[in-house]
């Protein structure tokens, strides 16, 4: 469907041409003095110069052609020569029950659905997933289903790291403790037990322990290094324990990430890009765009019009070990082979844009993917604490993840009881319910790019701009809704035009919402959605204020309060749905 200020653009266009004016003057925005009006155009500014004539003279011959049309409720040219827009009230109904009958609010699929792989997530294998994990978890999710919202093809990559030198650690550490396994005995050639040596616990202390250990102590760090260049070399025992680090440690994170409601589609990782290594040099060497500095294999990726330095792209160090960059330009020969994907979104903290504006050239310059793909970094700002630097626990620690959702419901938990008295049990899911959208919300409600503080109290509040009060505003419609079907049946779904002004003021947003949901994802942009309903609710409670909804005599009006009530839920409720979170019933 056409956007609604798409409409009104229209009209404004044929008008500027009908009075002998480029249409490219007839630019429609929202007004910014909606005490004035709701729409605006200020092209008879523009024009003015083009044409000679003062502005309030060209908005006057502009209206000639346009303001007895009935989509306006009233359209005026004021000094200096703005047109002013107001929307007649029968139109906007019109408009409001066609996107009624639409299962997306007006939103157009993808006429060219495309291929998108996106990679989110990035946990690194035997570590606990902290608070810097979560953005990328966070943002990647939701533009997912923003994607996919529109019928593109999109492919969720964990993109797991689980090929460093943190397996060798491990894997010395092991050797430490438990000397007697099989996997140390040389000469052992028998099946590798199918049991784990280790639990997730055991693991996530093990790790921390023998990475203090590899900096005081060398020989440990030469022999954790070993270990990890023969487990890449294919060595079978280390192979071995590393399949079970690998299992233990994406068993919980699929439920850590679950508990975030966040899911891949695939749960690849550095490991796999490894097989791809070998040839990619070949092709690289091949081209003739590898060559040698100080000892390492590089790629320039230098442009003309760079204004910074932007280093070569380093491929193999002296040692023959292959590199981050490397591993990266792999995963894309691996991507282009099993998806051929049209665009490869990346879901990484900001610090590391240069190392992916190296890979990207290097792609492009080797033809590891095609000319017209588009590889883009959606990087992300850091989290930081009330004292503006980076997150940490009250002891100063790296937060774990799984903590600071602990933290958050419990504030949570702490607000239902006190307001009320549902069950404990009752409280506490409702609680992991409305923690996990004061959370995304927090998050998602910033620009990615920016740096925000994390703000439990603020997050967790049920007013505000804040996940609660989003999900407040939603539950108190289903509530409405459900007084209403307890002696009603609804059998028609019409929306009268408005009468109030609170009442136009929801629709003329309702109206609104496929622009924003289309803009939103053309711009990988959460926050404009967060931005949408946070004004929808706003509007919507301000309705429900002044209005006698269920109390309301007239039998067709109150039906007509429900429907709209209704679609103001649907809208809220496909939002947060895009965002990665959902309301409870109760709260
Ligand atoms: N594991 C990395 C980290 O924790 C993030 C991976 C991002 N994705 C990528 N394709 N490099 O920093």
């Amino acid at each position: 469907m056409k956007t609604f200020i798409d409409l009104i653009a229209e009209n404004v266009k044929e008008a500027f041409v009908s009075a002998g004016y480029d249409e490219k003057y007839a630019k429609v925005t929202l007004s910014n003095r909606p005490d004035l009006c709701e729409y605006q155009c200020n092209g008879a500014m523009a024009a003015a110069k083009a044409y000679k004539k003062t502005p309030i003279a060209i908005a006057g011959e502009v209206l000639e052609h346009i303001k007895d049309r009935e989509m306006f409720s009233s359209i005026e040219a004021v000094m200096p020569g703005f047109i002013n827009i107001n929307i007649s009230n029968d139109y906007l109904a019109r408009y409001i029950n066609d996107i009624n009958q639409t299962d997306k609010l007006g939103c157009n699929m993808a006429q060219n659905p495309k291929t998108i792989v996106i990679d989110y997530g990035g946990a690194n294998v035997a570590k606990p997933l902290h608070v810097g994990h979560l953005r990328s978890a966070v943002i990647g999710e939701s533009i997912k289903r923003m994607f996919r919202y529109l019928g593109h093809e999109v492919i969720g990559d964990v993109h797991l790291g689980d090929w460093g030198l943190q397996m060798g650690l491990i894997i010395t550490e092991l050797e430490e403790r438990k000397p007697e396994l099989v996997y140390f005995d040389e000469n052992y050639n028998g099946e590798y037990p199918a049991e784990p040596p280790f639990t997730i616990s055991e693991l996530e202390e093990i790790y921390p322990c023998a990475s203090a250990k590899s900096k005081e102590d060398e020989a440990f760090k030469e022999r954790a290094h070993m270990a990890t260049l023969k487990l890449q070399k294919g060595y079978a025992p280390y192979r071995a324990i590393w399949k079970h680090i690998l299992n233990v440690s994406v068993e919980d994170l699929k439920k850590n990430y679950g508990n975030l409601n966040v899911y891949f589609d695939l749960w690849k990782g550095e490991s796999d890009a490894d097989e791809y290594i070998p040839q990619m040099i070949k092709m690289l060497k091949a081209k003739e765009l590898l060559h040698e500095s100080e000892g390492a294999m590089v790629v320039d990726v230098v442009e003309e019009s760079d204004t910074k330095e932007v280093p070569p792209c380093i491929i193999q160090k002296s040692d023959g070990a292959a590199l981050y960059a490397t591993s990266d330009l792999a995963t894309l020969v691996q991507r282009e082979k099993d998806f051929a994907p049209d665009m490869v979104v990346y879901v990484v903290d900001k610090r590391q844009e240069m190392h992916f504006t190296q890979v990207f050239r290097v792609a492009k310059k080797a033809g590891i993917v095609k000319e017209n793909t588009e590889l883009v970094f959606n990087g992300f700002g850091t989290m930081n604490g009330k004292d503006g630097k980076p997150f940490k626990t009250r002891e100063g620690g790296v937060m774990r993840l799984e903590n600071l959702i602990q933290e958050i419901n419990d504030a949570v938990f702490d607000k239902i009881m006190n307001n009320r008295s549902v069950s404990e049990d009752e409280a506490r899911a409702t609680a992991d319910i409305v923690g996990l959208a004061a959370l995304k919300y927090g998050d998602l409600s910033n620009q990615a790019a920016k740096d925000y503080v994390f703000d439990i109290e603020r997050f967790s509040s049920f007013e505000g701009n804040t996940g609660p009060y989003i999900l407040y505003t939603i539950v108190r419609i289903k509530s409405i809704l459900n007084k209403y079907l307890e002696d009603n049946k609804i059998e028609d779904s019409t929306i009268l035009a408005a009468e109030g002004d609170s009442e136009k003021e929801l629709m003329l947003l309702l109206a609104k919402y496929n622009d924003v949901i289309e803009n939103a994802i053309q711009d990988l942009a959460p926050h404009k959605i967060c931005a949408y309903i946070y004004e929808l609710s706003n509007a919507f409670n301000k309705f429900y204020h002044e209005t006698k909804i269920l109390a309301c005599e007239d039998k067709k009006r109150k039906l007509s309060y429900i429907n709209l009530i209704s679609l103001t839920r649907k809208a809220l409720e496909e939002c947060i749905d895009l965002l990665g979170f959902s309301a409870p019933d109760r709260m």
